[in-house]
Formats: structure tokens, C-alpha cells, sequence
């Protein structure tokens, strides 16, 4: 467990007390609505329509861009700005360029030679609409506009290729702890960068930042160990992508190496692990604490 209780203060019982009431008195799905809403606006006009002789491109990369989606990695760079008192404003660009990064391994990751799937956001797939050629192009187009606003990279030297890419572990017996270090980097790495770029350009200090650094980390872990979950219980037509998938392709997920009951309790204990670095947050870190339980419960 990479987040040990031990490197958290505990609340005092009057900090629980008005964790409590300012839980009561938050409204997620309309902090959520609100949010998605100024975060397509900007994405709308970050990518604009074309119809120039790479109108098609921008085509397909709005396609996938605008379908929805819940947004989240760009809802936590907002939160986490806003938790260390940053005006909203300020990570509005960056967590744009979160949700193309992440639409972009969307799209790629539905390829043929890759998960081979032909629904997401409930829409048919990129490739599906495009073809394979403009698909891979238009995840390029997303990944390329977005890369100039993220800093920072992870390395991990000495660590076999199967581990840290997913489809190379198919129908590979990985242990626990090759699956944390793989759901780390596939989903985490994102997580992470949403949290501590948002909070960054909100002004965080140092030590803020490394609390903020492990509740994204635990978050990221717990939100992916939930996608597997999902993979398993809930219906295609529900998710908006095709279910029941990870098994049939002999997919490395929590569910197939600790089962359903300990990948839930496993997904949960994180999500209080990342609730637990907030503890010395005050209310504006609300929305990030009300996140983490959202990463666990969703059944979307
Ligand atoms: C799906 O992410 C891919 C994973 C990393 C599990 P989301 O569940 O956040 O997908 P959208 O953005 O809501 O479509
Ligand atoms: C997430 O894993 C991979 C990405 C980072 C895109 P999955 O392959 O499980 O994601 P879904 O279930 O297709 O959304
Ligand atoms: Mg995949
Ligand atoms: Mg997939
Ligand atoms: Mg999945």
C-alpha cells in the first residue's frame, strides 16, 4: 500500500465536525455540472471548427473531444487549484489540455490494435467513424495542441515493458504489485498530473503540494481499480463502451488477480487513504474530498 496512514496527521474531532457539515452543505452533481460546463465551453474554443484543408482532422478530434464524458481529470485540476485558494480561472487552460491528453489515449486506446472497441461516451468509436488512418491522426492532433501545457514526465527505468503497457500484459500473470505499478501509470499518472498542476497554478506550497500529490495518486489507483469493476458488473448500454471485456482479453485487471469483494474494499480503503491527505485542508478542498468518494461509488 503506497499510502500509509501513518503519513497523515489525523483530524482533530471539531475538523471532522465541520468536514461533516460542509459535506452536507455540498452540492457535487451541480459543482460537477457547473464545472463541465465552463470546461467545454473552453475546450469548444481551444479547438476550434475548421474548414480549411485540415477540417476533417479537427473533425474527428472534436468528435471525441466534445461527446462528454465526466471530465473528472479536468474537474480536479479546477478543485485542486480552488483547495489552495487559487481563482478557478487560473487552471482553466491546463485542465483543458488534461482532458485532450486524456481523450487522445481514448481514442487510441479503442484502435483495432489495441482494445479493439466500436463504442465510447456512447458514441460509435473514432476509427469506427473516421477510419483507423484519421483516428490515430486526430488522437496525435490532441495529444500534440495539449502537450505544450503540461510539465513533467515519469520515468520508470528498470521496470520490464509488460508492466507498465497494458496490452503487453494480456494473459500475463502479474502480481498485485506489477498491477499498481501498471493502473499507476496507465490512469494515476494523469491523476496526478491534474491534482498538482491545478493546485501548482492555485499557489500551492510545497508541502500542500506533496499531500495533494497522495490523495491524486490513491484517487488515480482507486478510480481505475473502479473501471475494472465496471468493466465486470455493469451493462454496455449503461457505460456508453462495451463491457465485459477485460476477461475476454485476458486483461490484467484487480477483479482477475484479488477478486471483486477485495478490489472493492482495496478501492475504497484508497479513496479514504486520499481523503485522508486532505485532513489538513480546509472547506474549499470540500469538492476534492467529495471526488474522492465519487471515484469509488460512480457506477458510470
Ligand atoms: C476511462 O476514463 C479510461 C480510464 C482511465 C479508466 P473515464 O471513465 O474518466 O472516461 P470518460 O472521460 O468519463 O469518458
Ligand atoms: C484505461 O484502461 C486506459 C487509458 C488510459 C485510456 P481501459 O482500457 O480499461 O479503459 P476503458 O475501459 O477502455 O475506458
Ligand atoms: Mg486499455
Ligand atoms: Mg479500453
Ligand atoms: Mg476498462
Amino acid at each position: 500500500m503506497p499510502h500509509p496512514k501513518s503519513s497523515v496527521e489525523p483530524a482533530s474531532s471539531a475538523d471532522e465536525a465541520s468536514v461533516i457539515i460542509n459535506a452536507m452543505a455540498f452540492d457535487l452533481p451541480r459543482y460537477l455540472r457547473e464545472r463541465a460546463v465552463l470546461i467545454e465551453h473552453h475546450l469548444a474554443i481551444s479547438v476550434p471548427e475548421s474548414d480549411g484543408p485540415t477540417g476533417r482532422l479537427i473533425e474527428a478530434m472534436r468528435y471525441s473531444l466534445m461527446a462528454g464524458g465526466k471530465r473528472l481529470r479536468p474537474i480536479l485540476a479546477l478543485a485542486a487549484c480552488e483547495a489552495v485558494g487559487g481563482p478557478t480561472e487560473a487552471a482553466l487552460g491546463y485542465a483543458c489540455a488534461l482532458e485532450m491528453i486524456h481523450t487522445y489515449s481514448l481514442v487510441h486506446d479503442d484502435l483495432p490494435c489495441m482494445d479493439d472497441d466500436d463504442l465510447r461516451r456512447g458514441r460509435p468509436t473514432n476509427h469506427k467513424v473516421f477510419g483507423e488512418a484519421i483516428a490515430v491522426l486526430a488522437g496525435d492532433g490532441l495529444l500534440t495542441d495539449a502537450f505544450g501545457l503540461l510539465v513533467g514526465s515519469t520515468q520508470s527505468a528498470g521496470i520490464p515493458a509488460q508492466v507498465i503497457i497494458d496490452t503487453l500484459a494480456e494473459g500475463q500473470p502479474l502480481t498485485q504489485q506489477e498491477l499498481e505499478h501498471l493502473h499507476s501509470k496507465k490512469t494515476g499518472a494523469l491523476f496526478v498530473a491534474s491534482v498538482c498542476g491545478g493546485a501548482r497554478l492555485g499557489g500551492a506550497g510545497s508541502a500542500q503540494l506533496q499531500l495533494l500529490r497522495d490523495y491524486a495518486a490513491a484517487l488515480g489507483l482507486a478510480f481505475q481499480i473502479t473501471d475494472d469493476l465496471l468493466d465486470v458488473e455493469q451493462a454496455t448500454e449503461h457505460l456508453g463502451k462495451r463491457s465485459h471485456k477485460d476477461l475476454q482479453r485476458g486483461k490484467a485487471t484487480y477483479p482477475s488477480v484479488i477478486g471483486i469483494e477485495r478490489s472493492r474494499a482495496l478501492a475504497h480503503e484508497l479513496a479514504q487513504h486520499a481523503c485522508q491527505a486532505l485532513a489538513g485542508f480546509d472547506s474549499r478542498a470540500e469538492a476534492l474530498r467529495m471526488l474522492a468518494g465519487f471515484a469509488v461509488e460512480r457506477n458510470l
